[in-house]
């Protein structure tokens, strides 16, 4: 068993490979559209997670699963050259993951995933990554491997008083005594509006329904609107983080991931809620010029 140390940042969760179809708009009901693009990309918002958190130069562990086949090859591989430690990755008989994307010319993107490998993951692998739990800065998590994985995970890493972050995403139901004890809890709009049972499809919204948002956790709960910035529930009040303006998005994927493992790296390193949630914009704004998740994540020269 390697010496972990409480020097990195722990990332636990899905692997894609992506599809990105670039068009101008969706099909209609009954159309063959013609896309104008395609792209490969590594994917999976754990990995992407990972790979924003290894950009920006904090030691990155990512935990989870890939199947047997080229897919999987294709994005260890690419976790690699990012500098990601996929040492406990693991292989199953399911296939990789994959994720369509179709990412619009107003910015807007539509995604399916088939989960495939990573679902395969148990709590009874966790159990056995005991170290590497306890000893993390931070845990990253989402909703793309089995939820109650990532109930046992929140439960162990409370135990060991390790700040977790939950990217509680693609939105689904998950213990209410678990989701308490999550340090940061982060979701977009359409995460919100399933969490807090009622429309939080803009910012008003947010506003006006934030205790139903805040009373999920004891933590942190940050709300991102896409282009409208992002919203930091505070216990004293509603901080909105302003976005930063870009002259054209080419692909918004991934920039949610990308806000993710930026507002980990600022927490990280020391930085406040509202310090870390702006770092995290800046982030996430350049993310979206460039097509792809993982490539298009920015270092920290880029950053700043
Ligand atoms: O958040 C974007 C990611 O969600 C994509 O990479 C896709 O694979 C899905 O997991």
């Amino acid at each position: 068993m390697r010496d972990w140390e409480r020097d990195y940042i722990c990332v636990i969760g899905s692997l894609n490979y992506d599809i990105i179809m670039k068009q101008k708009r969706m099909p209609f009901l009954g159309e063959t559209y013609t896309a104008d693009s395609i792209t490969y990309s590594g994917g999976g918002k754990g990995a992407n997670q990972a790979v924003q958190c290894a950009k920006l130069g904090i030691d990155t562990i990512m935990v989870g699963k890939v199947g047997r086949d080229t897919f999987g090859d294709t994005l260890v591989e690419k976790l690699k050259e990012y500098g990601v430690d996929c040492s406990c990755i693991g292989r199953s008989s399911s296939p990789t993951g994959v994720g369509v994307v179709h990412a619009l010319e107003d910015g807007s993107v539509y995604a399916s995933i088939i989960t495939g490998a990573n679902f395969d993951i148990t709590s009874l692998e966790i159990d056995g990554l005991d170290e590497l739990v306890r000893n993390s800065g931070i845990i990253i998590l989402q909703l793309e491997i089995p939820t109650g994985v990532v109930e046992h995970i929140i439960r162990k890493a409370k135990q060991y008083h390790v700040y977790t972050i939950l990217n509680a995403a693609p939105a689904k139901e998950i213990d209410r005594d678990v989701l308490k004890l999550v340090d940061g809890l982060i979701v977009n709009e359409t995460e919100a509006s399933f969490y807090a049972g009622v429309d939080m499809t803009d910012g008003g919204m947010v506003r006006a329904h934030a205790d139903r948002l805040r009373q999920l956790t004891d933590g942190t709960v940050i709300v991102t609107l896409g282009s409208k910035g992002s919203m930091l529930l505070e216990k004293e009040g509603v901080v909105p983080i302003e976005p930063v303006k870009v002259e054209h998005v080419t692909d918004s994927t991934g920039a949610g991931d990308s806000y993710i493992g930026a507002f980990a790296y600022g927490k990280y390193k020391g930085m406040t809620d509202r310090q870390a949630c702006c770092f995290a914009a800046r982030a996430a704004s350049v993310t979206v010029t460039k097509i792809g998740a993982q490539e298009a994540m920015p270092c920290l020269r880029e950053i700043n």
